[in-house]
């Protein structure tokens, strides 16, 4: 089989794109949650407008998809990055740096000159693949959705 690729999702996959999605908050944040809630509740309207709103990246791996990156202009200068994610079982390859990669590229592509991100301050992983890629730690919080509770922000210069 080949190598997982990532591809970026477009309005008509909103099918798939609802399943991974919601996939990957059962995982994350587990079924309780009232972002998983909100989002079980999306139409496919919700879904697709959500498609044409974000770039959402997504990593194929034969016929499946298993991770997902989604990614969105904060401001004409800023494009901020949310809810990387791999299935379990496609953990510890490096793969998560991939679908990030391709993130900060279609941000260098759309003129950003900072690319920025949020992450649990313990998650020792998830800072890694960023600090591997040049993410620094910045003070204060950014974002369009309020902070979770011990959240470091994390951001790298493009432009
Ligand atoms: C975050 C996530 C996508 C990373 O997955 P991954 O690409 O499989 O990560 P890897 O285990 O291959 O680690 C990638 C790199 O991070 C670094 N890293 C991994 N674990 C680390 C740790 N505990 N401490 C420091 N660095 C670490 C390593 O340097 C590794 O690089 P290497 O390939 O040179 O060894 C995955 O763990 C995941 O889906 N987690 C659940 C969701 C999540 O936490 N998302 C982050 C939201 S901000």
């Amino acid at each position: 089989m080949s190598a997982p690729a990532v591809t970026r999702l477009v309005e008509a996959d909103w099918r798939v794109f609802a399943t991974l999605r919601l996939r990957a908050l059962t995982d994350t944040l587990g079924t309780g949650d009232r972002q998983y809630l909100e989002e079980l509740a999306f139409t496919a309207a919700q879904w697709r407008r959500r498609l044409r709103a974000h770039a959402q990246f997504a990593l194929l791996s034969g016929d499946e998809l298993v991770g997902l990156i989604g990614a969105q202009r904060q401001s004409p200068d800023v494009v901020y990055l949310y809810s990387l994610w791999l299935e379990p079982g496609m953990r510890g390859r490096g793969l998560g740096r991939d679908l990030v990669i391709a993130a900060v590229d279609w941000a260098r592509g759309h003129r950003a000159r900072v690319v920025t991100l949020r992450v649990d301050a313990d998650n020792a992983t998830a800072r890694g693949v960023y600090e591997q890629l040049g993410f620094g730690v910045v003070e204060g919080t950014t974002g369009p959705r309020e902070a979770r509770a011990n959240e470091v922000t994390m951001s790298l210069s493009v432009g």
